[in-house]
């Protein structure tokens, strides 16, 4: 959450940190700012409630002159989003300017203390007491990197900083303390640039270093250096990004949403590439070999994951259950953290978070870690923190996703999911050859099956029509259709902002059917499979209390089609791969309803994509 940058080099500094931003947004979106110099000169600080917009705007295109400087993008955590909270913050003399990412756990007290010493605060937030106590040691004689580092040892919580100071023209120092959220960088020809994601650098170069919690970076224009918080140098390769920088441009799309739901064809098919062998139709997946050579000291695998990527956990789960007969449990990340899990050697550990950043994931994964459990992540970022952190990598290769609502990053999780499941399954015995190629052959078929179900969008136009003024939605499934129902739930509140609930169907006569009415709308996740006779039973159930029904359907199931309101239909597939093709439904079906009713779909009221505070 909130996104840092930073830039030192001979260019101007600010159309490539407002650039940058713009490409950060998707971080929070309650302020933007930026902060500039050049040698010789003053700072020029510019900051702005709400979007970047609306700071874009406020230069009446002329932007603020200097070579190096800072900026970022908000989500409110201490104090208001507000223009005076905005960030840059910066000290009482206005040297030191600062901008942050995570929460300063011990904010209050240090605070007081540098009120007490005569220093003078103008925002409400925890970030301010940073530029003082870097002010209090330089004036001590301290270099801008060690005051970094001295503050960084007083200071509690998990959070990263970028600073300059006027004194030290051209230095921007980056640190990195927990898991706030990353700390990345690159050089360029035209200097060096600092984020807290991989988006702004890959207009640069392609060729970046991640930093380790307690490291920190000091770049110098053309120059940069990566250090421990005692002082010691590292010496850290960079690490090679397979992909392009994303396109400012939506295209033909209106949203990035949009955009990145239609890429699943492509993303599927690079999710797949290389990892099903074309002579046997045998699942090769070299980056797990470590933990598939362990499977016998292995007596269970817990999923994790945070949001969509908990629903895809809970995919993992059943599929490795059935497939390769491994004792499972899946978990919320921030709940798993806390409720001292019994963990050891004999656990496996599969994360799901297509950042590599999300905090919570990131602290059950390193609880994992302390206590001796083999870890798998799937993770769209080679070289973030999840990956330093799990033992082993599998890419999703879904390319960069801008809507803060994942689509192509869900999808590319589950096909990880279902090979990694076909490939335990048939190193333990559990799944014969045959049912094997049956699987990889189908699972090969899926992206232009999906392609098939985006060539029918228009009905979703009707629908979003008919659910546009509904305040309330109830989405039912049983079996692999309630992780879908409650990713289609997730999908329909975080962009339409409609309130929806995913339930299983089974628990429906234990509380929701209470709700049932006329004004309810139901959409029954129903595809053939050993449960749709039960989800027949259960979509009468509400038809006779006057519920209006939209059921996913399998082509050519005339008897659903007959007994609800509205059929979307999935082509016919195995159990298996259902939830596969389900996801594109209720993607598209959220998508349309929140056009309809005019929101924000890639930038959702109070939400971010990477969730980097608790
Ligand atoms: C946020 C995003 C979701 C995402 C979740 C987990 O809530 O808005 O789209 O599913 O974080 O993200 P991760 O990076 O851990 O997969």
């Amino acid at each position: 959450m909130c996104g840092i940058i930073g830039y030192s080099g001979n260019r101007q500094a600010a159309p490539i940190l407002l650039d940058g931003l713009a490409s950060l947004e998707y971080r929070g979106y309650d302020s933007a700012g930026v902060g500039v110099a050049s040698v010789g000169s003053s700072t020029h600080i510019a900051k702005r409630s709400g979007k970047l917009s609306n700071l874009i705007s406020s230069f009446n295109g002329s932007m603020p002159e200097g070579v190096f400087g800072i900026g970022h993008t908000r989500w409110a955590t201490h104090g208001g989003p507000t223009d005076c909270n905005a960030h840059p913050h910066t000290d009482c003399t206005g040297d030191v300017i600062v901008v942050h990412n995570g929460i300063v756990e011990n904010y209050r007290s240090l605070r007081n203390e540098l009120i007490e010493r005569g220093h003078e605060f103008s925002s409400q937030t925890d970030t301010e007491c940073v530029p003082h106590m870097i002010e209090d040691y330089m004036r001590q004689g301290w270099t801008l990197e060690e005051a970094a580092r001295f503050v960084s040892q007083k200071i509690k919580g998990a959070n990263a900083f970028v600073i300059f100071t006027t004194r030290e023209p051209g230095r921007i120092v980056g640190v990195r303390l927990g898991n706030a959220g990353g700390i990345v960088f690159g050089q360029s020809e035209d200097g060096v640039m600092l984020s807290s994601d991989l988006p702004p650098l890959l207009r640069h170069t392609r060729d970046v270093t991640f930093l380790n919690s307690g490291e920190m970076v000091t770049a110098d224009a053309m120059d940069v250096k990566l250090s421990a918080l005692d002082g010691s140098g590292i010496d850290r390769n960079p690490t090679r990004i397979i992909y392009d920088a994303v396109s400012a441009a939506k295209g033909e799309h209106r949203h990035f949403m949009h955009k990145e739901i239609h890429e699943q064809p492509l993303s599927m098919t690079n999710a797949l590439a290389t990892r099903i062998s074309q002579q046997d139709l045998s699942v090769n997946l070299p980056e797990v070999a470590g933990a598939a050579s362990m499977l016998d000291s292995i007596n269970r695998i817990v999923f994790l994951g945070m949001g969509t990527s908990l629903h895809a956990a809970m995919l993992g789960r059943h599929w490795m259950e059935n497939i390769a007969k491994i004792p499972c449990e899946y978990d919320n990340s921030s709940e798993f953290r806390y409720r001292n899990p019994v963990l050891g050697p004999d656990t496996l550990v599969v994360s799901i978070c297509q950042s590599g950043e999300t905090v919570d994931t990131l602290a059950a994964m390193e609880l994992a870690r302390d206590s001796g459990a083999r870890q798998i992540t799937l993770c769209n970022y080679i070289g973030t923190q999840a990956t330093r952190i799990a033992d082993e990598t599998i890419l999703l290769r879904a390319g960069i996703e801008i809507g803060v609502a994942a689509s192509k990053t869900f999808t590319s999780s589950l096909i990880a999911l279902l090979l990694l499941a076909v490939d335990f399954g048939t190193r333990r015995g559990t799944l014969d050859a045959d049912r094997r190629r049956e699987i990889l052959s189908e699972t090969r078929s899926l992206p232009d099956l999906v392609d098939s179900i985006l060539e029918n969008e228009d009905q979703y136009i009707e629908l979003a029509n008919m659910l546009e003024r509904q305040s309330d939605f109830l989405f039912l499934g049983r079996g692999l259709g309630f992780p879908m129902a409650m990713e289609g739930a997730l999908k329909m509140k975080e962009i339409s902002y409609i309130h929806a609930e995913g339930y299983p169907a089974g628990e429906m006569k234990h509380g929701p059917i209470s709700l049932v009415d006329e004004n309810l709308p139901v959409l029954a996740i129903a595809p053939r499979d050993s449960l749709r006779d039960k989800m027949m039973s259960n979509i009468s159930e509400v038809r006779a209390r006057g519920g209006q029904v939209i059921a996913v359907a399998t082509e050519g199931d005339s008897e659903i089609a007959d007994l609800v309101n509205h059929v979307i239909t999935i082509p016919a597939v195995s159990e298996i791969s259902n939830p596969i093709l389900v996801a594109i439904p209720m993607q598209l079906l959220a998508y349309y309803t929140a056009a309809q009713r005019g929101c924000d779909i890639d930038q959702p009221r109070n939400l971010a994509k990477t969730v980097t505070v608790e």
